[in-house]
């Protein structure tokens, strides 16, 4: 199916920046950031708001329903999925907000919740969603 294979590109791709995103929060940690830090925290802001956000809205239009639909177990998968995306727009917006005011404070305080909120979301939708539709 041809959404499934944007469905799993986006994952990886995500994956991969949010290890990229790991590796520049445990340099501003450090002190060792540079203005290419920024440059790459700004450009994590950009992938939220042009790739992932678009991403969860089509997932909830589309495969959270076919899922829903599948029984109670796959309603029960969705509706912890579905909170999840709203916990995840909160930081979100939060990231972007602090990225935005070069707030390397605020970046470092939600940073590994971000991280391990998303990684964890994904891994979920990677090893779970698609034995609902088998
Ligand atoms: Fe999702
Ligand atoms: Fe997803």
């Amino acid at each position: 199916m041809d959404w499934m294979k944007t469905y799993h590109e986006d994952h990886k791709s995500v994956l991969i920046l949010l290890a990229k995103f790991t590796g520049n929060v445990m340099d501003l940690k450090a002190g060792l950031s540079t203005p290419n830090t920024f440059v790459e925290f700004r450009e994590f802001a950009d992938i939220i708001n042009n790739v992932i956000i678009p991403h969860f809205k089509n997932e909830e239009t589309n495969v959270y329903r076919e899922v829903s639909k599948t029984g109670p177990a796959g309603a029960d998968f969705v509706a912890k999925m579905l909170r999840e995306h709203e916990e995840l727009y909160t930081l979100f917006d939060t990231y972007v907000t602090a990225v935005e005011a070069q707030d390397s404070a605020a970046i470092i305080e939600i940073s590994s919740r971000l991280d391990h909120i998303l990684r964890h979301h994904i891994m979920k939708e990677e090893d779970h969603l698609p034995s609902f539709l088998k």
